[in-house]
């Protein structure tokens, strides 16, 4: 059931409206304050040369390097918000009603136990993840409190529950590159000036920690804790270690098998070519019933996959969303002849230096 009720179509845009503008203004304060931390070792030109190696990983599949401290503060930087913003346009759209509700349930568990949302937080340098949630979160509850005929399903529109929804989040930052702790450490510490409940001991960096590895204990134990698991940006980079003929390996049929019941895991990338295989992986090895949803309606540019378990789902295992995940495998076909045509052409220049 959908979370948030809207009485009128217009009275969903001027709550999405308020929620919009409260998002942007959080993340201009935190953007300020980051920049006083980060902006001395930021290198715009060890940015650019990442940037293009990222480009370049989203047709080969081959992992990227990230150890360069002003290329990170740079990348921390300059994507802290359309990624932020990307996280809180899946969370808000239609389709991922579901996850919402789920989100906002384990919320207010958090609160009533005394204790903190936890996010496990794959591929999750600089831990953009935590400030997503936390800014979406408020943004939330100020909308909600600005468009008093939302109601929230089952409990109405009460204070106390708005009290209850911005719990202190705990962040688990699981990457290959521990040098991302100084970029970690500024973040952390910005969102404990910004939202008074949190505390930099709140976010934590595990590196390294490889996705690519089906040893990854770690990671198991991350994702078993979690009541949200996130990997933003991460897969394709490494789809040439992963893809096999049995879908997506490395970490992943791991991850998918210990996914606890009514916890979301959100993946999030550049592009939605693997989603059919990712979604195929899943199902595989879930025992429970499993949804997958491709949020549609979101900005050209961001493509998210969510899954989710639960006992309050049909009993077999359902994806209702067979039809995008048709048109994503013609897109992963093409990218595979792409790739072919690129790997003939490099290897006909090797031909011709080593003939010359
Ligand atoms: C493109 S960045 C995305 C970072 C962040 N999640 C975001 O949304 O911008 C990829 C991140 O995944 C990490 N990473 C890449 N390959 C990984 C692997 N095999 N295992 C764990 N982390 C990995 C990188 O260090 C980096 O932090």
């Amino acid at each position: 059931m959908a979370p948030l009720v809207y009485p009128s179509h217009r009275c969903r845009k001027r709550f999405l409206q308020h929620a919009r503008t409260r998002f942007n203004s959080l993340l201009s304060r935190f953007q300020q304050a980051l920049d006083e931390q980060l902006a001395h070792v930021a290198c715009k030109q060890a940015h650019r040369d990442l940037s293009q190696r990222l480009t370049g990983a989203l047709v080969d599949g081959e992992t990227v390097t990230f150890e360069d401290e002003g290329a990170l503060s740079a990348y921390t930087l300059k994507r802290l918000r359309p990624r932020s913003r990307a996280l809180f346009e899946v969370l808000l759209a239609v389709d991922s009603a579901e996850v919402l509700s789920s989100l906002l349930r384990s919320c207010r568990a958090a609160t009533q136990q005394g204790r903190e949302l936890r996010i496990a937080s794959l591929g999750g340098g600089p831990a953009f993840d935590l400030v997503a949630l936390l800014a979406t979160l408020e943004s939330l509850c100020f909308a909600i409190s600005q468009e008093p005929d939302v109601a929230m399903t089952g409990e109405g529109c009460d204070p106390g529950d708005l009290v209850a929804l911005q719990c202190a989040i705990r962040c688990t930052v699981l990457d290959l590159f521990p040098s991302w702790s100084s970029a970690v450490a500024a973040v952390g510490d910005v969102s404990s000036k910004i939202w008074s409940r949190q505390s930099p001991e709140f976010l934590e960096l595990l590196a390294p920690v490889d996705l690519r590895s089906s040893d990854c204990q770690e990671i198991i134990d991350a994702v078993c804790k979690a009541d949200v698991v996130i990997a933003a940006y991460v897969l394709h980079e490494n789809e040439a270690a992963i893809l096999g003929e049995d879908g997506v390996q490395g970490a992943f049929p791991q991850i998918f098998r210990h996914l606890p019941l009514d916890v979301p895991l959100i993946f999030l990338d550049a592009t939605h070519r693997l989603w059919p295989q990712l979604v195929a992986s899943a199902e595989a090895v879930s025992r429970d019933s499993l949804r997958a949803i491709i949020p549609e309606g979101l900005g050209s540019h961001i493509h998210a996959a969510l899954l989710l378990k639960g006992t309050r789902m049909p009993t077999t295992s359902t994806t209702d969303c067979r039809r995008q995940l048709d048109a994503f495998t013609a897109h992963q076909q093409a990218n595979q002849a792409r790739l072919k045509k690129l790997q003939g052409r490099k290897s006909a220049s090797v031909l011709d230096i080593d003939g010359s």
